[in-house]
């Protein structure tokens, strides 16, 4: 099956009401760049807006609550995510696996409750300089689907993975094509295992410095679905020159 590439811009921490013009020009630019399938994941405070302001490309957020309510002080649920305006959801990123300690097991319950709350989901998993240098890049990145991903009877085309080598995020050391091949490859056979037939459905993004100069080569390895960017997503300027790239 061929889709089209999947672009996603991930404004992590960054962003207030003056950064809707940004969205809305990437909106306007996306009526014209139908090739590629375009979204945002702007901070939860700015998810509501951007829907408001954005109307073609797809507006996400960057994290929820596995829970569906309660008593959970300062978290936010799918569905009042998607009450927002969200129509997918980051999780299990490297920065909150780091920052917030996060387990896979616990962002496999985020990722299920995205689904059950009629979303799409993005699940991240990628290995740190220290795992890579010892040889244990594709073993931690099993581990990682292998627990965080949605259970295996879960409607594959709604799942997206992300790779992203945390030593690539936000550093300018962009994983080169063969290293990504290798990775995106042993992913693919890893969903298909997990997800039989539908394995092949699930759209493998790459993430970790990728900017208007190198989309184009990481976006033409195989297996790879898209691209998760975060720094270069910040202006439309250089979003839309990723965006451009991947056409
Ligand atoms: O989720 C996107 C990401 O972690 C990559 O960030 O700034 O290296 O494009 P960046």
């Amino acid at each position: 099956m061929i889709t089209r590439p999947y672009v996603v811009g991930n404004w992590k921490m960054n962003g207030t009401r003056s950064m809707l013009a940004e969205a809305r020009a990437i909106d306007r630019a996306a009526e014209r760049l139908i090739k590629v399938e375009v979204a945002l994941a702007p901070p939860a405070t700015l998810v509501h807006a951007c829907r408001k302001e954005a109307t073609l490309i797809g507006i996400g957020a960057q994290d929820c609550h596995p829970a569906d309510g309660g008593a959970h002080t300062g978290d936010i649920s799918a569905a009042m995510l998607k009450d927002a305006g969200a129509g997918f959801i980051i999780v299990g990123h490297s920065e909150r696996r780091a920052d917030h300690g996060e387990s896979d097991a616990l962002v496999k319950r985020k990722a299920e409750a995205a689904l059950a709350a009629g979303m799409t989901v993005i699940v991240c998993v990628g290995e740190t300089a220290a795992e890579r240098d010892a040889g244990k890049a594709q073993a931690i990145v099993s581990k990682q689907l292998e627990g965080s991903l949605p259970a295996s009877d879960s409607p594959a085309e709604q799942i997206t993975v992300a790779y992203e080598p945390v030593w690539a995020i936000g550093t300018g050391n962009t994983a080169t094509p063969a290293d990504v091949g290798a990775m995106h490859g042993h992913i693919r056979a890893e969903l298909e295992r997990i997800y039989g037939e539908g394995g092949a459905q699930v759209r493998i993004l790459y993430g970790g410095s990728v900017k208007p100069d190198n989309a184009a080569e990481l976006l033409a390895v195989e297996n790879v679905g898209g691209a998760l960017v975060g720094g270069a997503s910040l202006t439309a300027e250089s979003f839309l020159g990723i965006i451009v790239a991947a056409a």
